[in-house]
């Protein structure tokens, strides 16, 4: 049960005293309602502000190529507002309480985009949100850290934004705070595991193993005799860069992760006229 959770620290008591007060005020407007279920919800039910929705979108960088899934959608006002204010070509709320994904889709018809979003009551946890492109959250940092393998596993470049809470030991490729809250984005890295070929020129190929720990790697590249280090390796998204130590000097990698192969990237000045793909 969540509360228990709750109680561990400090900032989520905060987040379920400010949850208890939204709870109070919803059940007075609704009159004899019975109180939401918070017991049964892994995240208790607590708006992000306005701009703080923006600010998060704006991270994401959210456009019209994109489509948005919020988990745990509330009142709909992230999914909403990644179609109205930024021209996302669609959005998905995943909403486990029916009455918030109700006040969602009245509140869509409003914004008058109820055509290009919706809602539906759903656990996050069996939601299939692999079609996002940007992935919103404003949950609790276990639940995060559950969603966390479902994330990693989403296509490289995939956004996710979280508001207030982190990835445990996944380090955001940025962090701001905004007054006492917290935003967090990660874009989900390409994934670099097993052995690659490099080729360059007319030199003899050379066998790249990389290990990677999610954004970050490093490893050893090696070819007949010669074993050389890999350093300093960073993904964002598709795009990687790492350093190779050879006798010669430091020689610099920028490339594209594009299925089985990395092209050089454009533009970076580091080594051309190589590629790589994996064995
Ligand atoms: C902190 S609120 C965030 C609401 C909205 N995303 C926002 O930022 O304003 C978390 C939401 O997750 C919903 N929720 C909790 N457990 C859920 C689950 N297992 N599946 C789907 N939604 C859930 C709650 O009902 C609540 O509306």
């Amino acid at each position: 049960m969540w509360v228990s959770r709750a109680l561990g620290g400090v900032a989520i008591a905060a987040f379920f005293m400010g949850a208890a007060a939204q709870g109070a005020e919803r059940q007075a407007r609704a009159g004899a309602e019975a109180p939401p279920a918070y017991t049964e919800l892994d995240v208790p039910y607590v708006q992000t502000p306005g701009a703080v929705v923006a600010r998060m979108l704006e991270l994401a960088d959210v456009q019209a190529s994109d489509f948005v899934y919020d988990l745990g959608s509330g009142d709909g006002r992230i999914a909403i507002a990644a179609v109205r204010d930024r021209g996302a070509k669609g959005a998905f709320g995943v909403e486990i309480d029916p009455r918030l994904v109700d006040e969602a889709r009245a509140n869509a018809e409003r914004a008058g985009v109820s055509g290009r979003v919706s809602f539906e009551v759903q656990d996050l946890f069996t939601t299939d949100f692999s079609r996002a492109s940007v992935v919103t959250m404003y949950l609790l940092p276990d639940v995060n850290l559950k969603l966390r393998p479902t994330l990693l596993g989403m296509p490289a470049g995939t956004r996710v934004v979280s508001h207030q809470f982190d990835m445990g030991d996944w380090a955001p490729d940025l962090h701001e705070r905004q007054g006492r809250r917290n935003l967090y984005l990660w874009v989900v890295p390409a994934r670099l595991h097993g052995k690659w070929t490099l080729q360059q020129g007319q030199g003899d190929d050379l066998t790249l193993e990389f290990d990677q720990r999610y954004q970050r790697f490093e490893g050893a590249a090696s070819g007949g005799a010669a074993r050389y280090q890999i350093r300093d390796g960073w993904i964002r998204g598709n795009e990687i860069h790492f350093q190779l130590y050879k006798e010669s000097g430091v020689h610099h990698y920028a490339g594209r992760v594009e299925g089985d192969a990395i092209l050089p990237l454009a533009g970076w000045g580091g080594e051309e006229g190589w590629r790589a793909r994996r064995q």
